[in-house]
Parts: C-alpha cells; sequence; structure tokens
C-alpha cells in the first residue's frame, strides 16, 4: 500500500507533528507500506497537488492544531476521495472547539468542569482559580491557569489571536489521559510533572513529565475514566485512534473523587513516547502495531 504522511503544518504545533511524523513515517516504512513524507505548508493548493502526486492509497495524518486537526484537511481529503487515518470531518471539527465539545459532553452526561465562552473585554463569572484557554489550540498553548491575587490577566491583556475564550474553573488533583483505539478504552494513565502543571514544556522537554500505567486510582474510578473516555469519543463521532483528557480531583478529604473530562485529542501525539503509543505498548500493542492498525482502519 502506499502511505502518504502528512506531517508539519501552519498550526502552533508543527514543531510536535513533524516529531509524530517522522516517528509514524519510519514505522510505516519498517512495516513495508510504501511512504511518502509530506511536510505541509500554508497553501492548501500545494497541499492538493502534493497529495495528489503521491497517489497515497490511505493518508497518516500526523498533524495537530488548526487546519490539520480541526476538519479542514479531512474535508480536503473527503473531496479528493482518499481514505485517512483518525476522525472524520465533523468529529474533527466539534473535539477542536473546545466550547461546542463541552456542550455535547454535557448533553451526554459527561461531566466538565464549570465554565463559559467569555468575548474579548468582557468579564468572567468563573472565580479564581480558573483556567483561560484558547477554544482551538492544543498543547497547552496560549493557557492561563490564574490563582486568586495572580496580578496578570490575560482577559484584560488579551494575548489571544481570537475574539473568544473558554474560562473553566481549574479542578485540583490530578491529570489523567485515557486512550482509545476504534471502539476500545486501551487505558489510562497518569501524567505528573515537576512543572507544577502540565504544559507546552513539561509535554515536550525530556525529562518533563512522567507516565503513571496503569493510573494508580482505586479501580472503580479507573474504570469511570475509560468509560466516559470512550462516551466522549463516540459522543464526537470519533474513529480510530483519539485521546481524551481529564482530571481527577482526590483532595477532598470527605468527599468522593470527581472526574471531570476536559477534551478528546483527534490527532493525539504519535511520537514513539507519546502518550497513546505509550498506552497502547504497556497492553503489548507495539508503535508499528499501531500505526499499521491506524492505517488499515483508515476511512473517508
Ligand atoms: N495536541 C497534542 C499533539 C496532543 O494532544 O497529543
Ligand atoms: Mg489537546
Amino acid at each position: 500500500k502506499r502511505v502518504t504522511v502528512l506531517m508539519g503544518g501552519a498550526s502552533t504545533e508543527r514543531e510536535v507533528s513533524l516529531n509524530s511524523g517522522k516517528a509514524s513515517a519510519k514505522a510505516l516504512t519498517e512495516a513495508g507500506y510504501a511512504v511518502t513524507l509530506l511536510d505541509v505548508g500554508r497553501d492548501p493548493g500545494d497541499l492538493v497537488r502534493e497529495v495528489v502526486a503521491s497517489k497515497p492509497d490511505v493518508v497518516f495524518n500526523a498533524l495537530h492544531g488548526r487546519f490539520g486537526e480541526d476538519g479542514c484537511v479531512q474535508g480536503l481529503l473527503n473531496l479528493l476521495g482518499v481514505p485517512y487515518t483518525h476522525s472524520g470531518l465533523l468529529a474533527s471539527a466539534a473535539a477542536m472547539d473546545k466550547a461546542f465539545a463541552r456542550r455535547l459532553f454535557e448533553q451526554a452526561g459527561i461531566p466538565v468542569a464549570k465554565g463559559e465562552v467569555v468575548k474579548k473585554g468582557q468579564p468572567t463569572s468563573v472565580p479564581r482559580p480558573h483556567v483561560v484557554k484558547p477554544l482551538n489550540e492544543g498543547s497547552s498553548v496560549g493557557v492561563y491557569i490564574l490563582h486568586p491575587g495572580d496580578n496578570r490577566d490575560p482577559l484584560k491583556d488579551w494575548p489571544f489571536d481570537s475574539d473568544e475564550v473558554l474560562v473553566e474553573e481549574f479542578v485540583p488533583g490530578r491529570e489523567l489521559t485515557a486512550a482509545i483505539m476504534g471502539d476500545r478504552a486501551l487505558g489510562a494513565l497518569e501524567i505528573t510533572s515537576d512543572r507544577g502543571w502540565y504544559d507546552y514544556e513539561a509535554k515536550y522537554a525530556p525529562g518533563g513529565s512522567r507516565h503513571l500505567f496503569p493510573a494508580p486510582i482505586p479501580a472503580e474510578d479507573y474504570e469511570e475514566a475509560c468509560r466516559l473516555a470512550l462516551l466522549a469519543h463516540q459522543v464526537l463521532g470519533c474513529r480510530g485512534v483519539s485521546r481524551a483528557d481529564l482530571r481527577y480531583d482526590d483532595t477532598r478529604p470527605d468527599e468522593k473523587p470527581r472526574l471531570v473530562v476536559l477534551e478528546v485529542n483527534t490527532q493525539p501525539g504519535m511520537t514513539a513516547t507519546s502518550l497513546v503509543p505509550d498506552i497502547a505498548g504497556q497492553l503489548g500493542i507495539t508503535y508499528p502495531e499501531l500505526v499499521r492498525w491506524m492505517v488499515e482502519n483508515a476511512a473517508c
């Protein structure tokens, strides 16, 4: 089979995507596929020409962030009639918009953090500590955690390039992530970081974070995290591999722990040590097996 790997792109997660793309291309080549590696730039015309010229049976989409993860590239591949890995147009767009995804989660009874969309120039009614995040970025780009007494206020300075942001209560406790492969939750791990929270550095600097698998929490909460991750994947209409990020608050001594779903990543990081490959590996699914499964389950 001929597989064209899309990587790079024009989003803030370009560097992350280059790493995801190179790792998957290497594994696919070793697995015997005829691989073309395309470094996607800003020009959709070039992208169309290059994809068509590479005559792919399947596109392996290793893009992250805007245009690659939000349904745009998916729509283009629909038009070209080329099957591709991961979610389709609608699910990609729905998952990428954090406010839209929250509404779908709430309707399905999936717990989310209390929050609201705030327009530029407007105050928020969400008390601190709270988290301010762009509606459509990944890798914690542009995310601010504000505590009571912090002097800076991104809602006043507005360092964002869109007119709306999401403000959510800060859920204390622990960071979990769960991997989905098709109709199955593979498992959940806990992420710990010395940096205070799981920001861009913690995500990608060597040694910036640790993965604890399986997440060391009570079995019933572990099952619930996996159930919520699969439900979130299904509610959005996702396909193939996705990853749900959750918070687990066990800081209140007299109350049951609380789980909330933060988001579903339809194009999760795909280096050999990224979260989904790590979880899959714990189940005995090697990285080459994972990317092969993704190619063989590609759709349009
Ligand atoms: N947005 C990054 C790539 C992730 O979710 O893994
Ligand atoms: Mg994300």
